[in-house]
């Protein structure tokens, strides 16, 4: 029987999704990636779900793509196949995605934890581009997400000598939220995905999608955005359900409608 490629798991709100090719430092086959997706969008349909924990082990979250699996590819096998498009329904995820970092995050897995909301990752973690060193550059978003979130020289640096960033340095750089222990490092991302999964949904999703924009919008297109997705959230029973806890002094039940 084949091991199955990830570990799923529901509790309190949370789906908890663990990459699971530990005998690979969880590299990312094709096979991975498109489960990862199925598995996203299933949990993104769910009403019982209101955040996403993507974890790996304590060796690697994932070393990057799978080098077997790409060594021999040619150019019209990534668009017959084609590669990326998975990687764009992971993107297009509209409840928030927490990665927790252990070890390696790497190619693939620096750019698949880029691909989500928030990283908490542990001491231990390195994160890091090397695909300089096989011949090629980052494919899944790693020239624009890191650059995004770090600036360009910081980001051409770890692109052009591929060398990978511990942690720490990675939380000065303001690429990860925050470094713990590694003990400590699935309870710490379970608690924030949990708090997460307290807030209102339809905000959650609302500023979720306005803050991405931020990213690729010019200012007076996002604020646009944002001001319209304020104005859309005044339809909700949660906004009511909000402001009026606020003013009974009680705690609000939101019910993502
Ligand atoms: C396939 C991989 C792999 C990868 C590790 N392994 N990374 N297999 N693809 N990306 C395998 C190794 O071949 C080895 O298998 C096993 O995992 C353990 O790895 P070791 O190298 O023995 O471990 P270690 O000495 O601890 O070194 C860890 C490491 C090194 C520094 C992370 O494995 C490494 O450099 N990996 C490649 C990292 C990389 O270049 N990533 C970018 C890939 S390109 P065996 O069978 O020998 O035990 C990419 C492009 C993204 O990501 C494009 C968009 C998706």
């Amino acid at each position: 029987m084949t091991e199955s490629l990830l570990i799923i798991e529901k509790t309190e709100q949370v789906g908890k999704i663990q990459l699971n090719r530990p005998q690979v430092l969880n590299a990312l086959n094709t096979a991975l990636v498109r489960e990862l997706a199925d598995v996203m969008e299933q949990m993104d349909q769910d009403d019982d779900i209101r955040c996403i924990l993507l974890t790996g082990n304590d060796k690697a979250f994932a070393a990057g793509a799978d080098i077997g699996e790409m060594a021999e590819a040619t150019s019209v096998d990534f668009i017959v196949k084609p590669f990326f498009a998975d990687w764009d329904r992971i993107r297009k995820i509209s409840k928030p995605i927490i990665a927790a970092v252990d070890g390696f995050a790497l190619g693939g897995g620096c750019e698949l934890a880029m691909c989500c909301d928030i990283i908490v990752a542990s001491e231990t973690a390195r994160f890091g581009q090397p695909e300089i060193n096989l011949g090629v550059i980052p494919g899944a978003g790693g020239t624009q997400r890191l650059t995004r979130a770090v600036g360009k020289v910081r980001a051409m640096e770890m692109i052009l000598t591929g060398k990978p960033i511990p942690a720490q340095v990675a939380l000065e750089l303001g690429l990860i939220n925050r470094v713990v222990p590694s003990e400590s490092l699935e309870e710490e991302a379970f608690q924030l995905a949990k708090e997460i999964a307290g807030k209102p949904p339809l905000a959650v999703r609302l500023a979720k999608q306005a803050v991405l924009k931020a990213m690729d919008l010019p200012l007076e297109h996002g604020l646009h955005f944002e001001q319209h997705s304020f104005y859309l959230l005044f339809s909700s029973d949660d906004q009511r359900e909000g402001m009026r806890a606020f003013q009974e002094k009680r705690k609000p039940d939101f019910k993502g409608k």
